[in-house]
Formats: structure tokens, sequence, C-alpha cells
């Protein structure tokens, strides 16, 4: 539902700053000369980012989205100093060495939280999560994977269909190899798709939703650095955001009662170990101009 939103300011309190002025990106706060009164203008078309309360130096912004419980201080010495935060980014692996241990639902909340305060596109803020940690489920969700994967495989490998299908799409050739493989390790007990993970964490945004994939793929990111700061494992779950794209039934987002478009997966668990070192990566590839 959207109910009207009410922005005012206290003439009291504002000392005409032109802080909210400067970072509203709706242009909703306009003051026309430095130090006069602060004025308000197209209202409605406000995108809820709360950057007015965010910068206002006396809380003279009045906005019924963000009543003062729902604004907090920044103790910027509490941040992580530049030094942790790159630790914590080049600590960041995909762990797929999962132990049997779920992960404690307190250490989920944290993640979800995490990925639920990433940056979207218009601050829509649409992106929504799937939680899976029944083990019946998440091994459904395994069964389905392959369903997918196996009955593409047989499609592209019919002599009849392969000689068209090879030149539409050849990048699905590649894709048999892969299967092959997972077929293997399947056949043997093992779980290629979830690599055992416990917990599967898929992320979603209405069809509608034009920034969709960046949106979600913002939330994994966040939700991958909070997970590591507590020391559970995940990895990003390809394989099977590749079979839910080619999955015509949509048989996976049926099982789990999902109607919006899926982007991102992550496979989550307690790890077996954790990694001692980490490495480095490919020379940086940087355009400076
Ligand atoms: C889009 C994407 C898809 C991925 N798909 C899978 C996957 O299906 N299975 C898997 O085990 N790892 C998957 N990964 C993890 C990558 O293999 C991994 O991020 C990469 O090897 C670098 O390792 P690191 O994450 O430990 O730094 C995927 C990563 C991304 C970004």
């Amino acid at each position: 539902m959207n109910t009207k939103i009410h922005i005012d300011i206290d003439r009291e309190t504002c000392i005409k700053c032109g802080k909210c002025v400067r970072i509203c990106p709706a242009s909703i706060f306009v003051q026309e000369t430095p130090q006069s009164e602060i004025a308000l203008q197209h209202i409605q078309t406000c995108i809820k980012c709360g950057h007015c309360m965010g910068v206002c130096p006396t809380s003279s912004v009045l906005h019924s989205v963000f009543p003062q419980d729902k604004v907090h201080p920044i103790r910027r010495d509490e941040l992580p100093s530049p030094e942790q935060t790159m630790l914590l980014i080049k600590s960041r692996r995909s762990n797929r060495a999962f132990s049997k241990k779920p992960v404690p639902g307190e250490m989920l909340d944290q993640i979800l939280e995490a990925a639920h305060r990433a940056p979207t596109a218009s601050n829509m803020q649409q992106v929504g999560f799937t939680l899976v940690t029944d083990q019946q489920m998440v091994q459904k969700v395994i069964d389905l994977t392959f369903d997918i994967f196996l009955g593409l495989a047989k499609k592209l490998q019919n002599p009849f269909v392969k000689p068209v299908m090879k030149l539409i799409i050849p990048e699905a050739y590649k894709y048999l190899k892969h299967v092959r493989h997972m077929k293997e390790k399947r056949d043997k007990g093992g779980d290629p798709i979830l690599r055992e993970a416990t917990t599967l964490l898929l992320i979603h945004t209405p069809k509608d939703n034009r920034f969709g994939p960046a949106d979600a793929n913002l939330a994994y990111q966040n939700a991958s650095l909070m997970a590591e700061s507590l020391g559970v494992s995940q990895f990003y779950t390809g394989f099977l955001c590749v079979a839910l794209k080619l999955d015509k039934k949509a048989r996976i987002p049926a099982l789990l009662g999902i109607s919006e478009t899926i982007h991102a997966g992550m496979g989550l668990g307690m790890p077996a170990f954790s990694f001692k070192n980490y490495i480095d990566k490919k020379e940086i590839r940087v355009n400076r101009i």
C-alpha cells in the first residue's frame, strides 16, 4: 500500500545548513540562497532513502517514514578500520567443506539483515529471501536440479535435434561436460549442487523489477561478508541458478512457493574447517583515464 508521505522541517531547531538540500536524490529540499529557509517540493517523489534523516545535524527533518525510533546514531570510531575491512574481504572464500552442524538461527538472521541492507535501484527494497533449512526440502531442490540438467542433457544428445541445437544454442553443449561430471559425483553419493550445505538461501525480486539481478547480487555480497565475519561458510550456487533459468516449468520456485524471479543462491553451513591463508588474485586490470 502506498501511504502518503509527510515531510516537514522543525523551523525552531533548523540551522539552515543546507545538508538536506545537497543530499536528497529527489531534490525535495530547496534553499534559494545559503542560510535561507529550507523549502519543500514534490514530497511524494521521495524514495524513502532516509538520507535527510541521516545528515541533519539538529534532527530537524520530520519524516513520516522515519519516526525517531527508526533513526540511529553512527559511532564512526566503532566502524572497522580499512585494514580490518580489507582483511575480511581477503578472508572471504567459498568454503565448500561443510560440517553437518546446522547454522544457528541468530547467525542466519544476521546474514539476512546484512543482505537486506544492500543498496537497491531507486531504493525500491524489493529483494526477497527464501531460507531453506528443512533438510528434506534441501534434498528435493538438489534432486530437481539434477532432473533439470539430466533432462536437458538427454534433449541435447538426441540425434534428431542435436545438429539444429548445436547451431542455435552452441553454449548449451558446454554444460554437457559439467553435467557428466556432476552425475559421476552424484552416483558416488556426493552433492555437486549444494555441496552438503545445510542451508540454502535464495534471493529474488518481483518479475517486473528491471534491476532485479543487480539488487539481488549486491544483497548476496553483503550476506557473504557477514557470513565470513560470523565464521559461517558459504558459496554461490551457480549451477542451481542455471537450472532455474533452464526450467521453463519453474519446478523449484513452485516447490518452494516462490512466485518471483530468483537471481542468486547461497549454500550455507558451518565449516568443517576454516582457511588458514588467503592467496593473491590475478593481476588487477584497471584503466585509469
Ligand atoms: C556467479 C557465480 C557462480 C558460481 N557458481 C558456483 C557453483 O555452482 N558451485 C560452486 O561450488 N561454486 C560456485 N561459485 C564460486 C566460485 O567458484 C568462486 O567464487 C571462485 O572460485 C573464487 O573463489 P572464492 O569465492 O573462494 O574467492 C560461483 C561463483 C559465482 C560468482
